[in-house]
């Protein structure tokens, strides 16, 4: 009869030590973490620094933002600052298809690589339709790694900064990402 006795209680410490354990990282793993951020894309159209390219489009129309099908990639400088000499502290890169037939809007899919100390290699991948006339574009965050795994939230992008002649734009991009 005692042995059977000190067994079970053996067993059922052990069973509650395993639950402990199992509530323990459940908590730790629900531990959803919000971040907000400003960053602004250094973007040029042209020029020896040109970071946004057209890369296919369709045969005899002009390869622009305006031309429905038309395929850019970007890899664009992103800046702590609005201005191009302030801390750079990622890159933007991934593509921009004309998708609105009329022209008023981009398909992107682009991933935020981060370079600086705080976030150094963690990604966010930012993805939806950039209404090109509209003054603050909301696109979605979908996902995230390193330090943003799982992350969910959303990003706006304005024009904070633009010169036509020299064919640069600033965007200023304000991301709310939730994460663990
Ligand atoms: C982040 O920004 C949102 C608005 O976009 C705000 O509601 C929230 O309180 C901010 N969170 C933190 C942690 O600053
Ligand atoms: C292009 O980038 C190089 C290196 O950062 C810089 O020295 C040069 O001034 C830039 N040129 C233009 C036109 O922005
Ligand atoms: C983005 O954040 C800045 C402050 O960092 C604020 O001045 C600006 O109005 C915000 N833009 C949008 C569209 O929320």
């Amino acid at each position: 009869m005692a042995p059977t006795a000190m067994i079970k209680s053996t067993e059922l410490s052990f069973l509650l030590l395993l639950l402990a354990v199992f509530l323990f990282s459940q908590s730790e793993g629900a531990e959803l973490k919000e971040t907000n951020m400003t960053i602004y894309f250094q973007d040029r159209f042209a020029g020896p620094n040109t970071t946004t390219v057209p890369i296919t489009g369709i045969p005899g129309h002009l390869w622009t933002f305006g031309s429905f099908g038309t395929v850019f990639g970007i890899d664009s400088p992103i800046t702590q600052g609005l201005e191009g000499s302030s801390e750079q502290i990622a890159r933007g890169q991934g593509v921009h298809v004309t998708s609105a037939l009329d022209g008023s809007a981009t398909y992107v899919s682009i991933s935020i690589v981060f370079m600086n100390e705080e976030f150094s290699s963690s990604t966010l991948e930012i993805q939806g339709a950039n209404y090109l006339y509209v003054n603050v574009r909301e696109l979605a965050v979908v996902g995230g790694t390193g330090q943003f795994r799982y992350a969910r939230g959303f990003a706006t992008f304005e024009t904070a900064f633009l010169d036509m002649k020299a064919a640069y734009a600033v965007i200023r991009c304000n991301i709310t990402v939730e994460h663990y």
